[in-house]
């Protein structure tokens, strides 16, 4: 073919005029799916909060809306994961590819440290390794769409759940979380809307964004009324151990011979290591349920597809998982009780707050607006937008959590900002109330 004629079939279908260079219409366009409502994503959320900081307010920001507590250097990590990482890259024996699943080493390693807290040994079979729990999530839901199939979430949640559901066209059903009762699961609520294409409910334990520990009575009711639907639990258990109340962390494996359990969890929280992606998503299938299932092998399949952890973090997760000293755990948890307290007992001052429950675990906790108490404050959002600009503070809204009138406040910083933070927010709080 002569290239005018090339040219000339080019043109027609881009409707291109004769002498142009540029095309009337190009052949291409972002995927809407990937441009969620800002309230979709705690990043998105944030961002929005963010752009509405005041930049001539030379105080420093408050950042009480993302659990990310590594940018304090009372947070850092223990010298002994610094030192698994340097050792693994010294190595020179993690500079190749992993196996998709994650190599035996880093999975045994998994293996022995989940088993620890369970009635059964796990095999490293049962591990798979994720970039942080995050892309263990994403790779469940993915695994679990099909044509039909709905998933229960709890309300309220962790957002992303939803959104990568919604992406991978996978019904959402919610039920609630009950504020008044440690908010343990609705179980009522839960069963009213299941149905037959209902595959699997999420539980967050230590929960995000509630700060509560469920208790080992409450999971093996979870359980039993998972097993009278069919359906299995996937645990979320990026919080695990850092529990400072009086229920201890149960992980909901404890119970995957009632149900079948897939639990997701990674070190970014215990280790306050969230950029050094390294999850798990771990089956514990003892009557062999996901297998015969085919969930096993979608899980492969969705891993063949993406991309593993580093090699070289991989490397170093035996000596992370095994070698961390029981004094690092116990200094973390203490800081984050420290802080809990504070921000608990910090809210009581502030009018139009409440807190129901005292914190028990993970890094951020729930606090009810009485917007009544108000004046000129719309909503949810309205409130955290007009505190981060007069305040600096960022706090998240509770729509971004499924939870309308509620703000999710992460109180995992270090005291004396968390306490400058709680200050601000009442400071905020008792300008904005009607007067009397
Ligand atoms: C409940 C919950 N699950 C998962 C994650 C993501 O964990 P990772 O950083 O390991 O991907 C977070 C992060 O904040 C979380 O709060």
């Amino acid at each position: 073919m002569q290239p005018q004629q090339l040219q000339l079939i080019f043109d027609e279908k881009r409707g291109m005029e004769n002498n142009s260079t540029m095309p009337k219409k190009w052949g291409f366009r972002g995927n809407s799916e990937f441009k969620p409502e800002p309230q979709t994503t705690i990043r998105g959320a944030i961002t929005l909060l963010e752009s509405n900081l005041n930049q001539s307010d030379n105080r420093p920001v408050i950042p009480m809306a993302h659990s990310e507590p590594s940018a304090f250097p009372c947070f850092n990590t223990t010298e002994i994961a610094a030192d698994a990482i340097a050792d693994a890259v010294r190595s020179t024996k993690f500079n190749g590819h992993s196996p998709t699943i994650g190599i035996l080493p880093a999975r045994r390693a998994v293996a022995e440290y989940l088993s620890q807290d369970l009635p059964y040994k796990l095999s490293p079979d049962d591990v798979f390794l994720t970039m942080g729990c995050k892309q263990a999530a994403q790779g469940i839901l993915q695994v679990l769409a099909g044509s039909k199939s709905n998933i229960l979430l709890p309300k309220p949640g962790f957002p992303y759940f939803g959104y990568f559901a919604q992406l991978y066209n996978l019904e959402v059903r919610y039920f609630d979380l009950l504020p008044e009762k440690d908010w343990e699961v609705d179980l009522d609520s839960l069963v009213a809307v299941a149905d037959e294409n209902t595959v699997a409910m999420l539980i967050i334990n230590p929960g995000n964004p509630c700060a509560n520990v469920f208790t080992y009575q409450h999971l093996k009711q979870v359980a039993e009324t998972a097993k009278k639907l069919g359906i299995l639990v996937l645990s979320d258990e990026v919080y695990g151990h850092l529990t400072f109340g009086e229920n201890p962390f149960v992980p909901m494996g404890v119970f995957g011979s009632i149900t079948p359990v897939i639990t997701l969890g990674s070190i970014s929280k215990r280790w306050i290591v969230p950029g050094w992606r390294m999850g798990w998503l771990v089956t514990h299938d003892t009557n062999g349920i996901l297998k015969e299932h085919g969930i096993i092998e979608s899980i492969k399949g969705f891993l063949d597809a993406s991309t593993e952890p580093p090699t070289f973090i991989q490397g170093a997760l035996p000596d992370i998982l095994s070698k961390t000293k029981e004094d690092f755990f116990s200094k973390i948890v203490n800081l984050i009780k420290e802080a809990a307290n504070s921000c608990y007992e910090g809210i009581k001052d502030v009018p139009g707050l409440t807190c129901p429950t005292k914190p028990e675990g993970s890094m951020c906790l729930m606090a009810k607006l009485d917007l009544s108490v108000f004046d000129g404050i719309k909503d949810d959002l309205d409130f955290c937008l007009k505190l981060a600009k007069e305040e600096s503070v960022v706090i998240l809204p509770g729509i971004c959590v499924g939870y309308e009138s509620w703000l999710r406040i992460t109180f995992a910083i270090d005291l004396s900002s968390l306490q400058d933070g709680i200050k601000r927010l009442k400071a905020f709080c008792e300008r904005h109330s009607k007067k009397a």
